[in-house]
């Protein structure tokens, strides 16, 4: 079976239900995978670039896993991405390393979708987004998977939610995107 790698971007993690939640289930699913928890690893953004482009190296999958904050990644995620999809590694010359890899983010997002109303999906905010994720993709020459977004995952005591609410939500998340992972590793 091909070689699945996490990188998880949280920015707090230890407060974390949705993420954590698809965490423990990946884990659970696929015990050999690496996770890359960049925020607790690297809290003063300083990246290990060699031990970074390592890991990737061993991996067939790179799943980027994290929260939407504000319409984009967290900052820790585009620092790692900075760093570590560097020239001669991930571009320019002798930079194929990660060539014919697959990219896929899972992402779970606060607002549920029908809260960005009247256009009536968060795709259409978070496209451009997406868009980026899928350029990068195409420019280290990795195959690009659509990402697996979840809704309506933002907690806030006695305001939003409960915390059995976000865990069902990041469960059925979690199914969706192991849906995908099972073909791409096979
Ligand atoms: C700094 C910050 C910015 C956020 N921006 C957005 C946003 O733009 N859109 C959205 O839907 N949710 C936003 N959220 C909500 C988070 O995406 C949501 O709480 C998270 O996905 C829940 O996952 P967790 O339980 O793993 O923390 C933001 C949260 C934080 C802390």
């Amino acid at each position: 079976m091909k070689k699945l790698t996490i990188i998880l971007a949280h920015g707090n993690y230890a407060k974390s239900i949705a993420n954590k939640t698809i965490i423990e289930q990946l884990k659970t699913k696929y015990p050999d995978a690496t996770i890359r928890n960049i925020t607790e690893l690297y809290p003063d953004f300083n990246i290990d670039i060699e031990a970074e482009q390592k890991n990737l190296m061993e991996a067939d999958v790179v799943l980027l896993q994290f929260p939407v904050y504000w319409y984009n990644m967290p900052a820790i995620l585009k620092q790692w991405m900075d760093k570590a999809l560097a020239y001669g590694f991930a571009y320019g010359e002798n930079g194929d390393k990660l060539k014919g890899k697959t990219l896929i983010a899972s992402i779970t997002a606060g607002g549920r979708m029908e809260a960005y109303t009247p256009i009536g999906s968060m795709h259409f905010y978070l496209r451009p987004f997406f868009s980026n994720i899928e350029s990068t993709a195409y420019y280290c020459q990795m195959d690009f998977a659509e990402p697996i977004l979840g809704y309506g995952n933002i907690y806030i005591p006695n305001v939003v939610n409960t915390p059995e609410v976000v865990t069902e939500r990041a469960t059925e998340q979690a199914d969706r995107l192991i849906k995908v992972l099972e073909e791409l590793l096979k």
